[in-house]
């Protein structure tokens, strides 16, 4: 049981005002913590993954990883790294939930990092209305669930609907191990996000939007327009988007410039590892 959850902040904020992300360093917070916010050490968050995420090593996971990979390439011909979305749903498509899974090991093993560095001193006290785009088989929501507080709600967006199927199986609880309030709902999150009776997610409703393995991989920049909008539409006024970079999508810096123009300031970046090349960017929904 994880009962440390609210412990000094060690991810020490700086500021850094002024400046694109491209140049930004990897890691980076600005503004402060914010009054009425939860703050995790990094102590909490190396302990909490280490209970939660994938208990393989770093080297068994990528090993397995390029192994899985370079069988779907060769022998299924599915190739799911295009930055051109269709293709890429189309490849999930072709994939077994265990296939997926085996390949996105290394996706899980980063979002027990990533997510709760960027939620540190921004992650209100009271319960939030959060989204998990692009969630595939619930992974990156588990952390969201985890690090949201008690009385949350939390809705998972997925094109798959296996996938959808197999992360409505999980079971997800909050940090202190209380069941967790998670919703599905199988659709493109280049649609107007719906909920799951199929309503139209209200206008200025939502604390938090979270994208892993998503945007930075699978989204060209007339996509993450699409979804700049839908994102400023549900969102309330400084209510926060995780967004992943990469570099088979949209990198920092073009995601930067896309949400900066639809009404969002980028107040921190977090990345899983030294190695991690894939930042994910945390952007503020300016106030109206
Ligand atoms: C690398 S996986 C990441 C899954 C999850 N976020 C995680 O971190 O474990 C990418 C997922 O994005 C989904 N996806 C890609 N484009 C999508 C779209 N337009 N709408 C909804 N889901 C999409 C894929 O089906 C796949 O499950």
């Amino acid at each position: 049981m994880i009962a440390d959850v609210l412990p000094e902040l060690a991810w020490m904020p700086r500021t850094h005002a002024g400046r694109p992300a491209a140049v930004l360093p990897k890691s980076y917070s600005r503004g402060g913590v914010s009054p009425g916010t939860l703050r995790f050490s990094e102590r909490t968050i190396r302990q909490v993954a280490a209970e939660r995420g994938p208990r393989m090593s770093a080297f068994g996971m990528c090993c397995k990883a390029l192994v899985r990979e370079t069988w779907l390439r060769h022998v299924r011909r599915i190739d799911f790294r295009t930055a051109t979305n269709d293709k890429a749903c189309a490849a999930y498509e072709a994939m077994t939930v265990a296939e997926f899974a085996d390949i996105n090991r290394k996706q899980a093993w980063a979002n027990w990092r990533t997510i709760p560095r960027n939620l540190s001193g921004r992650m209100p006290a009271t319960p939030v209305r959060a989204v998990d785009l692009c969630c595939g088989i619930g992974e990156s929501t588990a952390v969201l669930a985890c690090y949201a507080p008690r009385g949350s709600q939390i809705l998972g967006l997925e094109y798959n609907r296996r996938f959808v199927d197999d992360a409505r199986r999980a079971r997800y609880t909050t940090i202190d191990g209380a069941p967790a309030a998670v919703t599905f709902r199988a659709q493109s999150v280049l649609d107007e996000f719906r909920d799951v009776r199929g309503a139209r997610v209200a206008s200025s409703s939502i604390d938090l939007i979270n994208a892993c393995g998503a945007v930075g991989c699978h989204f060209a920049p007339a996509d993450a327009l699409r979804l700049a909008r839908e994102c400023a539409r549900v969102l309330k006024p400084e209510g926060l988007a995780l967004l992943d970079s990469g570099y088979d999508g949209l990198d920092a810096a073009a995601l930067d410039e896309i949400f900066t123009t639809h009404g969002f300031t980028i107040v921190g970046r977090a990345v899983s590892c030294p190695l991690d090349r894939r930042a994910q960017l945390c952007l503020k929904r300016n106030s109206l």
